[in-house]
């Protein structure tokens, strides 16, 4: 019995790093996006409209309105742990499971931003961008003081995977922890034991810490949960992390909090927007290292992403729920393919 059945259409936004894209090639009609900035929304739009799986990024924004307009789609998967791109619950109404790819960024994300609190504190980047741009710089016991790293205390806002590897790093280093559970989190938090860290309150946190550091998803109860009135509280001169995304901070507050003097410096990986503009009053900041959302970016990790991200398709092709999946009690969409 010939059975017409049409392959799945699958859109990929992004050229990914690794092989991975080859087991999806060998099921499935796969298009990838062929440049390096994201598809415009009218060029999501339409190929939303005709496909059964995409494979989205960080900077895809899959509103209610994409997703209503997805009438073929079977499985969101995003290529990151965070998934704030996505209106989750538009896609569990709409029945579509959507995957994600936790674990294998840890420790690619808690290293990076290790790597930002310590040149927050050593000014690394101020030291650079002098010797590339003056003929000579002469040693003096008051250049470019910072902050002992070793027995200061770290705050870690939002304590699952990734503010527990921030944590063990930062125990090598010799500093006191304290952390905040996410919002959402309840009750116990396993994979804590062995590390010497104290549970506090956010005002306490705040008060007590050398260096505050966010690792929590951005969710409406996390979005500008660091503003003026947490700013405040903060020790003058703290130093502040964000490796985790843009709108957990509130911009305006934070450029005020810098321009006070209050606080001692910034190390964001993230932004609010993305990319951040030209203009912003954040790229004046001498004490302000900013890298590009980086946070996942080694080769091995992104090639891990990549495999997650196919398998999640794969397994909803197969009529499973993905692996990994950010909405588990979703009821899947019928996954029938198409008939042509
Ligand atoms: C990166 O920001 C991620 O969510 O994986
Ligand atoms: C610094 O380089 C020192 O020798 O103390």
């Amino acid at each position: 019995m010939t059975r017409n059945i049409a392959r799945w259409k699958v859109f990929v936004t992004r050229a990914l790093p690794g092989d991975a894209i080859g087991r999806l090639r060998a099921r499935a009609e796969v298009e990838v996006w062929p440049r390096e900035r994201p598809p415009r929304r009218t060029e999501l739009m339409t190929r939303l409209e005709r496909v059964d799986a995409i494979l989205s990024m960080l900077n895809d924004p899959l509103d209610a309105a994409a997703i209503a307009a997805a009438a073929n789609l079977k499985v969101i998967s995003n290529y990151a742990v965070g998934f704030d791109n996505v209106d989750l619950d538009a896609a569990t109404r709409a029945g579509i499971p959507v995957g994600h790819t936790p674990g294998v960024v840890t420790d690619a994300t808690a290293d990076l931003a290790f790597a930002l609190l310590l040149a927050s504190a050593r000014r690394l980047t101020e030291g650079d961008r002098e010797l590339h741009g003056v003929r000579r710089h002469n040693w003096g016991p008051q250049t470019l003081l910072g902050t002992d790293v070793a027995g200061a205390t770290i705050g870690i806002i939002g304590w699952g995977r990734i503010g527990q590897a921030m944590a063990r790093r930062a125990a090598g280093f010799a500093m006191k922890i304290l952390y905040l559970k996410r919002p959402s989190q309840r009750g116990a938090v396993p994979g804590a034991s062995g590390l010497e860290a104290r549970a506090v309150s956010l005002d306490r946190l705040l008060e007590e810490s050398d260096f505050v550091s966010i690792h929590a998803p951005l969710r409406p109860e996390t979005r500008h949960m660091i503003g003026v009135k947490e700013f405040a509280r903060m020790k003058p001169g703290a130093i502040l992390v964000n490796s985790a995304r843009g709108p957990i901070v509130d911009q305006k507050a934070l450029v005020l909090a810098l321009k006070s003097g209050r606080l001692g410096g910034a190390g964001l990986d993230v932004t609010d927007p993305e990319p951040i503009r030209r203009d912003d009053p954040l790229l004046k900041f001498p004490n302000v290292v900013i890298t590009p959302h980086i946070g996942t970016a080694s080769r091995a990790t992104r090639e891990r992403m990549t495999a997650m991200a196919v398998d999640n398709i794969l397994a909803v092709m197969d009529g499973r729920a993905p692996r990994w999946c950010a909405n588990p009690d979703v009821k899947l969409r019928p996954r029938s393919p198409r008939r042509e």
